[in-house]
């Protein structure tokens, strides 16, 4: 049974806290005067996240950051790491996340998102933490009936791997729960993510060409690329493009500080949509993008991409009924962070 603890004397295990999402979460934890441990292989993330961390929250806070190099897959470290720390909560993001590279590698996508969250969860089993905290996606609502999604929106079938493990993730923890109520599990369902920590030390860092549309955009708007491939701008949308909740990176942050706070001395499972409840089109970002950098982007319209949906935007109104929780930051704020990330790190952490 979850108990009820101060901040200060919670341990949290972070799995992928090096991530793009993971960090700025570990930040907030930091900040918040949680003690945290994080667990990254850095398969996808840089070691330098850590020195970021550590000078963005300052001596004092970075004091109860730990690190651990290892596989999430890996049983024996796994068991080392909940062994050496007083682990109360587990915050799980670590997994592959790429939806065209799943198409391709389907065994490898679900061994090791599958296969991970079963090392864990047994872990902790063992260890008697039945806390968690899961790092799951809108995609679990496929090609929505109807705007804006609630939790109540029916789950569809996913369109491609990486989603599938999003979807089976969510159900195993469920599962977990009925075998034994003493778990307390939250599901986390984030819209797009986006921006970048405000003081330029931290950001997305996608290795190769980005698949994503705010990489890409900053990308262009760097030089790296030579414009931005808008992916079909006939859809039923007010300007024909797509349109997405986007949310700031550090807004996802807090919104896992109010979860753990909320979660505290219960059990269950419980799903949140963290977005901002506003849908935002392709083409309005990049206009938001180029008024944060201060010059046109290059773009040209090309046909959909496959699997796309047209529109979708959350309805958060349960996390701020339940958890206090709303999303602070804005478009303009989000191209705002990106850009000022992506200006003083051309090539991310350099690795
Ligand atoms: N887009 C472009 N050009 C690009 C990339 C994207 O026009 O180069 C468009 C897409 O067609 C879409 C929008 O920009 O309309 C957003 O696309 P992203 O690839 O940035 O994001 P998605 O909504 O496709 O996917 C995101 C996450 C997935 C997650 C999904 C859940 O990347 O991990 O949301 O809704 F599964």
């Amino acid at each position: 049974m979850s108990q009820k603890k101060d901040p200060k004397d919670t341990c949290v295990l972070v799995t992928g806290g090096a991530g793009f999402i993971g960090s700025h979460t570990v930040v907030e934890l930091l900040n918040n005067d949680y003690t945290v441990v994080i667990v990254d292989d850095l398969s996808n993330a840089s070691e330098k996240v850590i020195d970021r961390i550590d000078q963005i929250v300052g001596p004092d806070k970075a004091k109860n950051l730990t690190f651990y190099k290892a596989d999430c897959n890996d049983r024996n470290a796994m068991n080392r790491i909940f062994d050496e720390n007083p682990i109360e909560r587990v915050i799980h993001f670590a997994g592959f996340k790429a939806v065209g590279e799943s198409v391709q590698k389907p065994i490898e996508y679900y061994s090791n998102n599958l296969g991970n969250t079963l090392v864990l969860v047994d872990t902790m089993r063992k260890h008697g933490c039945k806390d968690i905290i899961f790092s799951s996606s809108a995609t679990v609502y496929g090609v929505p009936d109807k705007l804006p999604l609630t939790e109540k929106s029916p789950k569809k079938p996913a369109t491609n791997p990486y989603g599938w493990t999003k979807w089976m993730i969510e159900q195993i923890l469920t599962d977990l729960h009925t075998a034994d109520p003493e778990w307390n599990v939250v599901l986390l369902r984030y819209f797009n993510p986006i921006g970048a920590h405000p003081s330029g030390l931290m950001g997305e860092d996608p290795k190769g060409i980005p698949n994503n549309l705010l990489p890409y955009v900053a990308q262009t708007a760097i030089g790296l690329r030579p414009y931005v491939h808008v992916y079909g701008d006939d859809y039923d949308t007010p300007d024909g493009t797509g349109v997405r909740d986007y949310i700031h990176v550090c807004d996802l942050g807090t919104g896992h500080v109010a979860a753990l706070r909320w979660m505290n001395g219960r059990t269950g499972v419980e799903i949140f949509n963290l977005g901002t409840g506003r849908g935002t089109s392709v083409l309005e970002i990049i206009k938001a993008f180029s008024k944060a950098c201060g010059h046109d982007i290059p773009y040209k319209i090309e046909g959909r991409r496959a699997g796309d949906v047209a529109a979708n935007y959350a309805d958060c109104s349960k996390a701020k009924r339940e958890m206090g929780w709303t999303a602070r930051y804005n478009i303009d704020d989000m191209c705002r962070d990106s850009w000022n990330w992506q200006s003083k790190n051309p090539n991310g952490y350099g690795d």
